[in-house]
């Protein structure tokens, strides 16, 4: 449970807010590289952190990231001519490079010194991953390049799709880094109620550690002859990674071995979900038409249209099937993905943490809170940022593993760690 003024703090965004210049601190995932294909190709438009803006792929193949209006008289920069190493407002003809400088004024005489005074807002960019990311803090204390194990795995090996959520970041994340409800929101399989039976072991026992980086937190679950381990991280501030390898429901031999999202704040109220696979091993590439075709309806009945929103949402009460959540799944809502958005989604724009009763196995999320708590009290004391430096999480992998019984899952899951890429 938190105030409503901590809960204010920990989710507004926006500029000058103290969530919104912690998240300002960091490389942001902004688009897919799919969605700027070309050189000199068309805008897009871009809301990130409640600040609209345009993306656009230069003449020199870089991504550049400009207001969303012209500072002349604020046309719409979406309508401007992609030209010649800049973005032309069609208005009266202003152009502006990536870095935000004004090219060209043909409006004024060309002896004028204007041009050398005006510019527009612009944001440095840096791709990997398959992903455009980009940094809106202040420019002297830009960090290196992110350097997740993601970004450095070849594109033969990784796969990264993203979709549209309307709600906060934060309830979005906690979803996220749950364990406990994929046993029971996501289980597929209720028909004989067996699930009740096996509702102690399907419960995991949650151990944390804080980190540099954010903290790690494994899931753990006795089974009859060994101990079932997942171990996942939580990477400052809203990467989540874990894995899919060796536990007991086995993986698809053609599939990622790492996965996990991104969400990234659109504004208060909408959010972006990248999510990514991909396969930890060298010798191992992904077969990325099958992974995609699963993506595509994320195998699970998830449908995407080509603005990245799902088909099943709220406005169609996201096509629960009540008879199919009386006999067979615990939602009646297809595809796992969707499960979430509807309960994410429906708990409102923003949910009033005020109003909850965390119980023990919300110890994920309470940990979320403090880590994201201490890290905004540390910002305004001029100290240090979890995962600024990528140093702190180059290096770490999510897991998923039997032990033998009565192994200590740390010990036991050391050699998992350690990352090829
Ligand atoms: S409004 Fe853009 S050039 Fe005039
Ligand atoms: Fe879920």
């Amino acid at each position: 449970m938190l105030s409503p003024a901590e809960n204010e703090r920990l989710t507004r965004v926006g500029p000058g807010t103290p969530m919104g210049r912690l998240f300002r601190r960091y490389w942001l995932p902004t688009l897919l590289a799919e969605e700027l294909p070309d050189r000199d190709g068309a805008p897009v438009r871009v809301r990130l952190l409640g600040e609209d803006l345009v993306a656009f792929r230069d003449s020199d193949g870089v991504a550049a990231l400009v207001g969303a209006f012209c500072p002349h008289r604020r046309a719409p920069m979406f309508f401007g001519r992609n030209e010649e190493c800049g973005l032309r407002c069609v208005y009266h003809g202003w152009k502006f490079d990536r870095n935000g400088t004004c090219v060209d004024m043909p409006s004024e005489p060309p002896d004028s010194l204007f041009k050398t005074k005006v510019t527009i807002d612009a944001y440095p960019t840096w791709e990997g991953g398959g992903m455009i990311w980009a940094y809106l803090g202040p420019p002297e204390l830009k960090p290196e390049p992110p350097g997740h194990e993601l970004v450095r795995t070849p594109a033969t090996h990784r796969h990264v799709s993203k979709s549209f959520e309307e709600c906060n970041f934060l309830q979005a994340l906690e979803g996220g880094i749950d364990p406990t409800h994929a046993s029971i929101m996501h289980n597929m399989n209720i028909g004989d109620r067996s699930f009740l039976n096996n509702y102690d072991e399907l419960v995991a026992n949650i151990q944390l550690d804080k980190t540099d980086y954010g903290f790690t937190y494994a899931g753990i679950r006795k089974l009859t002859n060994n101990t079932w381990v997942r171990g996942y991280h939580y990477i400052m501030p809203s990467f989540h990674m874990r894995a899919t390898v060796e536990g007991p429901f086995g993986r698809r031999a053609d599939g990622p071995t790492i996965d996990g999202h991104i969400w990234i704040p659109i504004d208060d109220e909408h959010t972006w979900v990248y999510s990514f696979g991909y396969s930890h091993d060298p010798a191992r590439p992904l077969e990325l038409d099958k992974v995609r075709a699963r993506d595509t309806r994320l195998g699970r009945g998830d449908f995407l249209d080509k603005n990245y929103r799902s088909r099943l949402n709220k406005a169609n009460d996201y096509e629960i099937d009540r008879q199919v959540q009386k006999e067979k799944t615990m939602t009646g809502i297809q595809g796992i993905n969707t499960q979430d958005l509807a309960l994410q989604e429906g708990m409102g724009p923003i949910v009033d943490r005020s109003q909850e009763h965390l119980g023990t196995t919300d110890r994920a999320i309470i940990t979320l809170r403090q880590v994201l708590t201490e890290t905004l009290d540390s910002l305004e004391r001029g100290g240090p940022l979890r995962a600024l430096d990528p140093a702190t999480y180059r290096n770490i992998r999510s897991f998923d593993r039997l032990i033998d019984g009565d192994a200590e899952w740390r010990a036991a899951t050391k050699t998992d760690l350690t990352t090829k890429f």
